[in-house]
């Protein structure tokens, strides 16, 4: 059986939650694709804090990015240590060496997706980042591919869960919003700065990720306006519901007739609309095409498993093209276009 081997760049939550899941379910992805992945290497910086974790066991484990560059036999790099530097300059370099990546790095990809994936393509190899949005629900490649035959007229999305945490916690148990933020800090949703949970800024730049792909335009966090819940106080909370409605951050993207609208803003959903009974640290998104109609994806938006799942989702895609001598252009268009943005309701 062939082997595909592996190197990650980061394990942390999501790295060690790949280097779980292949463990755990190495025989099902065996049995999908006929092949074995191996991790040969993991990158990281402060290796003496991982020696004795049973998952490295046997593993190459360096903080030097140079050991794997070096390595020949490495088919694919999977960049999950997150930030703009050195990430960026390690993505770059692997798809200059010809090695395919997969990323879960949404502040990257929200930047320079366009950039990345120009490389790729230049260099005949693979770049997805199936992760970036969502955490474990499968939505660019379906966005890409499964609804391919539409215009997409409107993505809406509950995008970021520590912010659909503290939200849903004020609503059903009317705790404060300090508070709520601590538990979602400590339960490992937030981001290490929570501002940008809390400020609409990661929001903003799933958002940029998905109107590039279903608008197939060069969206980035700059074009959207960005709201966060900051204000949302208790009271704000009861008068909605006291309403008929809970408050919700969306990021949303409407195809308008001069252009795209991009805004992330805490709004009033309606206790019918779907969007209403996602909970907790839960996603959603919603979209709408001019053929298939609504369409609602639904899961788990960060946590090591699920994320994992979406990872290596994108590693089998890249393994299948390797095994067929193929080389894709991963999920997102190259030559995206530039539209006319507008970040106003
Ligand atoms: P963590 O902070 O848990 O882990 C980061 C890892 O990367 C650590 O092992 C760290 O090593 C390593 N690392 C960081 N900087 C460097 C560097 N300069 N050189 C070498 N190693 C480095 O991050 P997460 O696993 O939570 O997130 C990883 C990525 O996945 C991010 O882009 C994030 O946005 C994305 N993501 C995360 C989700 C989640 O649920 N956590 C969900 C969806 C996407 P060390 O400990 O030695 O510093
Ligand atoms: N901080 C992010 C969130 C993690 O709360 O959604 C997953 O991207």
């Amino acid at each position: 059986m062939k082997n595909i081997n592996v190197a990650l760049l980061g394990f942390g939550t999501v790295g060690s939650g790949v280097a779980e899941a292949i463990r755990k379910n190495s025989r099902i992805m065996e049995d999908s694709i006929g092949c074995h992945f191996t991790i040969s290497h993991v990158l990281v910086r402060h290796p003496e804090k991982y020696r004795d974790m049973d998952l490295l066991q046997g593993i190459h484990l360096t903080s030097s990015f140079d050991d794997i560059i070096a390595d020949s036999s490495i088919d694919i790099i999977i960049e999950v240590m997150g930030g703009i530097h050195p990430a960026k300059e390690y993505i770059f370099e692997a798809l200059n060496h010809h090695i395919n990546v997969v990323s879960a790095n949404k502040d990257l990809v929200a930047l320079f997706g366009p950039e990345i994936m120009h490389t790729a393509m230049e260099n005949h190899v693979n770049f997805s980042c199936e992760a970036s949005v969502g955490g474990g629900i499968p939505i660019l490649r379906p966005l890409h591919d499964s609804l391919a035959a539409n215009e997409i007229e409107s993505i809406v999305g509950i995008v970021n869960g520590t912010t659909n945490f503290i939200l849903s916690n004020m609503d059903d148990s009317g705790v404060s919003y300090g508070d709520a933020l601590r538990v979602a800090q400590k339960k490992g949703y937030a981001e290490a700065d929570p501002t940008n949970d809390v400020a609409g800024y990661d929001a903003a730049r799933k958002l940029a990720i998905l109107a590039s792909i279903g608008f197939h335009a060069n969206v980035t966090f700059d074009d959207v306006l960005v709201e966060g819940i900051e204000k949302i106080s208790q009271n704000d909370v009861q008068y909605a519901s006291e309403m008929g409605y809970t408050i919700k951050l969306l990021a949303v993207a409407i195809r308008q007739e001069n252009g795209i609208a991009l805004n992330v803003y805490p709004a009033f959903v309606p206790r019918s609309h779907p969007l209403a009974s996602v909970k907790g640290s839960y996603n959603a998104i919603y979209v709408t095409g001019n053929i298939v109609d609504d369409v609602m994806f639904y899961g788990k938006g960060a946590g090591s498993l699920p994320t994992a799942s979406a990872v290596m989702g994108d590693v089998i895609s890249t393994a299948k093209h390797i095994l067929n001598h193929s080389t894709g252009t991963g999920m997102m268009l190259t030559e995206t276009k530039r539209i006319p943005f507008y970040s106003s309701l």
